[in-house]
């Protein structure tokens, strides 16, 4: 079902492996993030329609990010400071702004960042059974949801408009393969 281009690079496992307590805190201000981006996103006219579909997503995504924080307080790991995504960045830098179809651009950034969390929700998932069981579970049971946001983000710009999606599509998958192919040393999941 995922598109993309590059696999995640084989350093990013055994780095967040190394601080996952630093990483939860990262994890944690991810989902407060990506309840924000569905509010943002009802900004644009042609998703007025879909307005209760994304706040339902917003809700969804403002859950998650309470099972970290209570995954953070049962650990009594501090809920920290957040810090900025080079790949995050590097995508929505490449958002056209104020064209008609930045809303388009806006999603599949959105999509994708979706997708990058369900794959590495999953590889957790799969990694941490042996280390971990309690992370594993919880990692597991975010997969599905992920995995929606980025199904329906993606649908959501092909309703819009097709030919221009699968057009900024294609690109924006390039520009993932080479920021994920960048170092990033820091403890964050992207
Ligand atoms: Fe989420
Ligand atoms: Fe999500």
């Amino acid at each position: 079902m995922l598109l993309f281009r590059k696999k995640i690079p084989a350093t990013w496992l055994p780095k967040v492996l190394a601080n996952l307590p630093a990483v939860l805190v990262d994890h944690a201000h991810l989902e407060r993030k990506a309840a924000t981006s569905a509010l943002n996103l009802e900004k644009y006219r042609d998703l007025f329609p879909r307005v209760g579909e994304l706040n339902a997503i917003a809700i969804e995504e403002l859950q998650h990010f309470q099972l970290v924080l209570n995954l953070l307080k049962k650990r009594g790991i501090p809920f920290g400071q957040p810090y900025p995504s080079p790949w995050i960045a590097g995508l929505m830098k490449s958002v056209r702004n104020g064209v008609r179809h930045q809303v388009i651009d806006h999603l599949i950034c959105c999509s994708l960042i979706e997708g990058r969390s369900c794959e590495k929700f999953q590889i957790l998932a799969q990694r941490l059974s042996e280390l971990d069981g309690e992370l594993a579970v919880f990692y597991a049971d975010l997969v599905e949801s992920e995995g929606n946001h980025y199904a329906t983000y993606l649908l959501m710009a092909k309703a819009i408009d097709e030919t221009e999606t699968n057009r900024r599509l294609s690109f924006f998958l390039d520009l993932d393969a080479k920021l994920i192919a960048e170092p990033n040393p820091l403890p964050m999941l992207h």
